[in-house]
C-alpha cells in the first residue's frame, strides 16, 4: 500500500530569528512511518522540523510551515491508499513575517494572526481522496466527544485521541496512551513506547483499509 504519514511540528516565522510553534517532537509520526515502511509498504513522510532520526526505507519530504504542509500533502495524497496526519500543525500563523528582526519598543507587542488551511480537514474536499483518512486529537478535556466530532466533521475513517494534559504521554515523550475513535466505537488501548504502539497502531490500520477494500 502507499502510506502518507505527517509529523512533527511546524514552524510559523515571525521575524528572521523567530516563530511560532509547538512541543511535537515528531516521534509518533515517524514511529508510525517506520511500522509501515517495516511491512513492506510504501511511505511518503511529510515532516516539520524535528531531530528525529529518519527511518530507513521511507521517502522524506521536509517542510516548515502549515502552508508548506498544505501544498505538500495536496501534492502527493491523490496516489495514496491511507492517509494518516499525526503532525501537529499550527492553526494559526502571523498574519505576515517581518522582513528584519522586530525591535524591542513598548512593554506590549501584539502579533495578529490569522488560520491556516485545515490540511486534514482538506482531504475529504479539496483534495477528493478516497482512501483511508486517519486523523490524530490531541485534547486536554472530553478526549472521546471531541475526537468523535473531529471523526465526524473531517470525514475520517479513525481518529487517534490522545490526552495530551496527561504527563509522560503525548507531546515531546516517549510513550503515548490513544484511544481509537471509529464512526461506529471507541477502542482504548495501554499506554505503551511510541515504537510499539505504532506496531498496533499500524495494523489497525492496515484492517480498516482491507475493510474498505472489500466494500
Ligand atoms: O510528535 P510527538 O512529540 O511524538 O507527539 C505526538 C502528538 C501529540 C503530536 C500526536 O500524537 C498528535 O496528537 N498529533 C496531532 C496533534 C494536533 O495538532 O492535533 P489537533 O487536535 O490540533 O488536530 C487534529 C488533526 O488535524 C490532526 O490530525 C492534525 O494533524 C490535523 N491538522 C490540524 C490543524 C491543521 N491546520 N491541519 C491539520 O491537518
Amino acid at each position: 500500500m502507499n502510506v502518507l504519514v505527517t509529523a512533527g511540528p511546524t514552524r510559523e516565522p515571525i521575524d528572521p530569528v523567530r516563530y511560532l510553534s509547538n512541543r511535537s517532537s515528531g516521534k509518533m509520526g515517524y514511529a508510525l512511518a517506520h511500522a509501515f515502511a517495516h511491512e513492506g509498504h510504501r511511505v511518503l513522510l511529510i515532516s516539520g522540523p524535528t531531530s528525529q532520526p529518519l527511518p530507513d526505507h521511507v521517502d522524506y519530504l521536509p517542510v516548515t510551515t502549515a502552508a508548506e504542509m498544505h501544498q505538500a500533502v495536496s501534492r502527493h495524497i491523490g496516489r495514496m491508499d491511507i492517509a494518516i496526519f499525526a503532525a501537529a500543525v499550527a492553526d494559526y500563523t502571523p498574519v505576515h513575517a517581518e522582513p528584519q528582526k522586530i525591535k524591542k519598543t513598548g512593554d506590549r507587542l501584539t502579533l495578529e494572526l490569522v488560520r491556516t488551511p485545515d490540511i486534514l480537514g482538506s482531504a475529504r474536499g479539496a483534495f477528493g481522496f478516497t482512501g483511508t483518512l486517519v486523523g490524530f486529537a490531541a485534547e486536554t478535556e472530553a478526549l472521546e466527544e471531541n475526537a468523535r466530532k473531529k471523526l465526524a466533521s473531517k470525514g475520517c475513517d479513525l481518529v487517534i485521541a490522545n490526552d495530551v494534559s496527561k504527563p509522560g504521554i503525548g507531546f515531546d515523550s516517549d510513550r503515548n496512551e490513544v484511544l481509537l475513535v471509529y464512526p461506529d466505537q471507541s477502542v482504548a488501548l495501554p499506554a505503551e513506547d511510541k515504537v510499539h504502539l505504532a506496531n498496533h497502531l499500524a495494523e489497525a490500520i492496515l484492517e480498516l483499509a482491507a475493510g474498505k477494500a472489500d466494500r
